[in-house]
């Protein structure tokens, strides 16, 4: 038995040993790999775990230790990623569900508390997690302005930072109208009617953002690609500089 047993184990090891030096596997691999044929624990194939691979290599291999502390970042920037990942997911849920007509976007909203599984959940989750969105990342902003992580070299961070608040506001705001009761078709009038003030282009801005002289049914098309489509596709490209950004500049800025 105990000899079946070491053959069946020397065996395996043979089958496993053969699948890592194959070139299927070996192109699959990164350097570093401790799948890799002749791994070792050494400190550089450490470094090369966090390196090649596609999830671990946002983080840098060696970080501050004031960098990792919670109670300096509160977690504030990655706290707005999760929210801006949560939303993303529920609404592809809710877009199963919703046509961007005047005819059925409001019964469709209706539809989600009475008819839809979990509907009234995820409508909640999505509702209340873009509030919370803009809070958090308006957070996340003051908690930079406090530590002046806006200073040399973050300067172009920091700027990178107010385009994706005023992202997270425009999508914000592109969802507000799609439930197409009362208070989206005022709270849009009021908002266009604003935007009409901006120096000189302001009747041209108005005037795009209704894709009309009033609320109709082009408004809601427009808004709804605006908000699921063209604002989350600007916002993931400004994402993935911000964070890159926060990599070259040297990690997170401090310790006070
Ligand atoms: C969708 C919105 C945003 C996301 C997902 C986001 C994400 C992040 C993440 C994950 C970090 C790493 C450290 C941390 O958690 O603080 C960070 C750092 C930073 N963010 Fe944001 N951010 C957003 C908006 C902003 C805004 C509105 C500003 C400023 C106007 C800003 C400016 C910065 C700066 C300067 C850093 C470097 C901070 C340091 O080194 O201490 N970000 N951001």
């Amino acid at each position: 038995m105990a000899n079946g047993n070491t053959s069946l184990r020397e065996r395996l090891s043979e089958a496993t040993d053969k699948l890592a030096s194959s070139s299927f596997v070996e192109s699959v691999l990164r350097p570093g790999s401790p799948f890799k044929k002749g791994y070792s624990d050494s400190p550089r194939n450490r470094s090369y775990v966090i390196m090649n691979n596609v999830l671990y290599h946002l983080h840098p291999v060696k970080v501050k230790r004031h960098g990792v502390k919670l109670s300096y970042t509160l977690c504030l920037g990655g706290l707005s990623f999760f929210l801006f990942i949560l939303l993303t997911i529920t609404g592809i849920f809710l877009m199963f569900y919703y046509a961007p007509t005047v005819e059925n976007a409001y019964t469709d909203v209706a539809a989600l508390s009475t008819s839809v599984a979990f509907g009234s959940l995820v409508r909640n989750m999505h509702r209340w997690g873009a509030h919370l969105m803009v809070l958090v990342v308006f957070l996340h902003m003051s908690r930079v302005f406090y530590h002046g992580a806006y200073k040399p070299p973050r300067e172009f961070n920091w700027v990178v930072g107010v385009i994706l608040l005023l992202l997270t506001l425009l999508l914000s705001f592109t969802g507000y109208l799609l439930p197409w009761d009362q208070l989206a078709l005022w709270a849009v009038t009021v908002g266009t009617n604003m935007a009409g003030f901006v120096p000189v282009f302001g009747a041209q801005v108005k005037f795009a953002l209704l894709a009309g002289a009033e609320v109709t049914a082009g408004t809601i098309l427009r808004w709804y690609v605006l908000h699921v489509l063209f604002f989350p596709f600007i916002i993931v490209l400004f994402m993935a500089v911000h964070f890159w950004r926060v990599r070259k500049d040297g990690g997170i800025s401090g310790p006070l």
